[in-house]
């Protein structure tokens, strides 16, 4: 396949991913939330949040392209806040915690769920491993590329059960915007390395990985928010 081809195949499969269209999502968007529903999700998912930066700092020195950290640049001053510490994504984040009834003493020391703590850790020990195209495929296509589908829902969600304003749920709005042009960024690196099949089965696999650790933190939210089992009781599909 060619690199263009193969990365609109990759996109397509991320699309079609049981994360990216989990039912928790589906019922995030659609049922009725207590307060409590949303404080539960938003507690955990800070901790992803919180950390998106260090799997993006771990990948940049692995990769070869000279011109990799100028290209990054516009994905890093995002998530930085263009020069402000007060619009960094957490701090964005954060001013969503509290919009939504939290303070601090609330999400410094929030009890991980097994699933979360699993993708942090997964996702630490992909990007610090030494295969910078399995990092790329987890970091690009599945984070950046998947978020503006799966934040969708739960922009939806929010805005059928609370009464937030647009600054309050910036942090997902942003991202719906933001992260289609982070994806193309990544893209441009990632065609320059899947000329080969090999290249292509390595990116891929990382994508995948990715995804499965996300398909499991939704069922550790299924079942805390909704008190709903995922039916794959395997938990995360092993690598
Ligand atoms: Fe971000
Ligand atoms: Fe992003």
């Amino acid at each position: 396949m060619a690199p263009q081809e193969f990365i609109l195949s990759l996109e397509q499969e991320t699309l079609r991913h049981k994360a990216v269209r989990h039912p928790f999502l589906l019922r995030f968007a659609e049922d009725s939330l207590t307060p409590i529903q949303i404080q539960t999700f938003g507690l955990q998912h800070y901790q992803l949040v919180k950390v998106f930066l260090n799997y993006m700092t771990n990948l940049l020195p692995k990769i070869p392209d000279k011109d990799a950290a100028d290209l990054f640049r516009r994905v890093f001053d995002d998530e930085f806040g263009q020069y402000t510490i007060f619009r960094s994504h957490p701090a964005l984040y954060r001013n969503f915690l509290r919009a939504i009834g939290l303070k601090d003493e609330d999400w410094g020391q929030v009890p991980l769920l097994p699933e979360t703590a699993q993708f942090i850790e997964e996702h630490m020990q992909l990007t610090r491993g030494s295969d910078f195209l399995a990092s790329l495929g987890a970091v690009g296509p599945g984070h950046e590329f998947s978020i503006p589908t799966m934040f969708t829902y739960i922009v939806r969600g929010l805005k059928k059960n609370t009464s937030l304003t647009e600054g309050q749920m910036e942090y997902f709005t942003c991202h719906i915007e933001e992260d289609v042009e982070h994806a193309k960024v990544f893209n441009q690196l990632i065609a320059r390395h899947v000329e080969t099949e090999e290249g292509q089965i390595r990116l891929r696999e990382g994508t995948m990985r990715s995804l499965s650790l996300r398909k499991y933190f939704w069922d550790g939210l299924s079942r805390t928010v909704f008190n709903e089992y995922s039916s794959s009781t395997s938990g995360v599909a092993s690598k």
